[in-house]
């Protein structure tokens, strides 16, 4: 038996920043024993569980289900451990498979070369048992082997996303700084927007509530955005799952939860979610991964400098403007910002407008104060997405509106 089939612990690998948003996210999904970590949530499920969590999370990378941890203290050691596992189980022999790994501490310092031992071992034993070779494909696999050591802890999983979920399949393009998809994800959660109104706060059916990005760039955050408001699940153009190649897998159960996310799919309306960017090549990339998801076709992305919008009232407005890094100037970026600010101010009465930016000091030439932020780290890049409630009133009249 393999560790998580004791178990039915897992471990989901998690951008930093996103641990707790993706803890509450997989509790939501049925999770229990939830525990954010550095880099992860751990959590206990049912296989059925497992297969939601795989099929449906938006802010999770990769699912690990773990094999076994064993103390490993040099590469030999870690050989030697990783060939006693019945891989023969878990890898047929018409299989491919490929190994990933993550090493921290003194004892092991490559991940690679750590990965590469891992991959022995896994050939030498199939081989002791079944005479047969499985064949490595790093980009393909069918069975992906995850290995994490800290110092001399070494331990072995199978990936159940069968890589990470942050490829959801719509990105046919990429543009210029395309966002992380589960960055995105996160920014769509914090809006808290559903594309329609409370039912408190609606009169009769619920009222729908746009959404907009006026700097859509090749349209991650209107592609999630999407994902979110049609409840399509986040693996739903994927061919293959991880989990699926699991020695215990249970078919039927995951029929039953296909059958469940998939019938929950619905179509938004034409005029909900719309987009925008000033250059050309940026909307066409925005427009081919857009139609790769269902619905696609409703969200209009048009050509178009925010600067000569005339306005986006009573909404939700997301956007991820550029930054000064890869526009050169800082005094030009600086006063993009401040435009991006008069906008708002001016033109977007009534909304709420979410402004991811990379850099603080940016923040400021906004020149409007943030009702709430959060920090999303990415990359190198220590982000905020802020919060910008933009009054009906004269601007300046109602508290929070006010340059900081
Ligand atoms: C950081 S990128 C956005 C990336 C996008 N979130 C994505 O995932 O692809 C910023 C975008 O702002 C656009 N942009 C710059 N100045 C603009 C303006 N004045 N009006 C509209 N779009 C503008 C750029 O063309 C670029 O696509």
């Amino acid at each position: 038996m393999f560790d998580y089939q004791k178990t039915s612990q897992y471990f989901a690998q998690v951008a930093g920043s996103l641990e707790e948003d993706a803890a509450a996210e997989l509790g939501e999904l049925g999770a229990t024993q939830v525990e954010a970590v550095h880099r992860g949530v751990r959590f206990s499920a049912p296989a059925d569980v497992v297969y939601r969590v795989a099929y449906a999370s938006r802010l999770v990378g990769k699912v690990l289900a773990p094999l076994r941890s064993f103390r490993a203290r040099d590469p030999e050691e870690l050989y030697e451990r990783a060939r006693d596992l019945r891989w023969d189980l878990l890898i047929d022999n018409r299989d491919t498979f490929s190994v990933f790994g993550n090493v921290a501490g003194e004892l092991f310092t490559h991940s690679q070369y750590a990965s590469l031992k891992v991959k022995d071992a896994i050939v030498d034993s199939i081989r002791d048992r079944t005479g047969a070779r499985p064949d490595v494909d790093r980009e393909n696999a069918d069975v992906r082997v995850g290995l994490h050591v800290i110092e001399d802890r070494a331990t072995l999983y199978l990936e159940a996303t069968g890589g990470s979920l942050h490829r959801r399949g719509y990105r046919r393009a990429a543009g210029e700084a395309p966002m992380k998809e589960t960055l995105a994800a996160a920014i769509i959660r914090f809006t808290g927007w559903t594309g329609f109104a409370p039912v408190e706060q609606a009169e009769a059916a619920p009222a729908r509530v746009p959404l907009y990005d006026p700097v859509c760039g090749s349209g991650t955050l209107l592609a999630e955005a999407l994902m979110h408001a049609a409840r399509i699940p986040t693996a739903y153009l994927r061919k293959k799952h991880g989990f699926e190649r699991f020695p215990d897998f249970n078919a039927s159960a995951w029929k039953d939860v296909k059958r469940d996310l998939d019938s929950r799919i619905r179509e938004v309306p034409p005029d909900l979610i719309a987009g925008s960017d000033v250059s050309q090549e940026a909307v066409e990339s925005a427009r081919l991964n857009l139609r790769a998801l269902p619905g696609g076709e409703r969200v209009s992305v048009r050509v178009a400098d925010f600067r000569r919008l005339t306005g986006f009232e009573s909404g939700v407005l997301v956007a991820n403007p550029p930054y000064g890094i890869r526009l050169g100037d800082p005094e030009e970026v600086r006063e993009l910002y401040r435009e991006l600010g008069d906008f708002l101010k001016q033109r977007c009465k009534g909304s709420s407008a979410f402004i991811y930016v990379g850099d603080r000091d940016l923040l400021r030439a906004i020149g409007l104060r943030p009702s709430a932020k959060k920090a999303l780290v990415t990359g190198n890049l220590d982000g905020r997405c802020c919060r910008f409630d933009i009054f009906r009133g004269r601007w300046g009249e109602r508290a929070g509106t006010d340059a900081p």
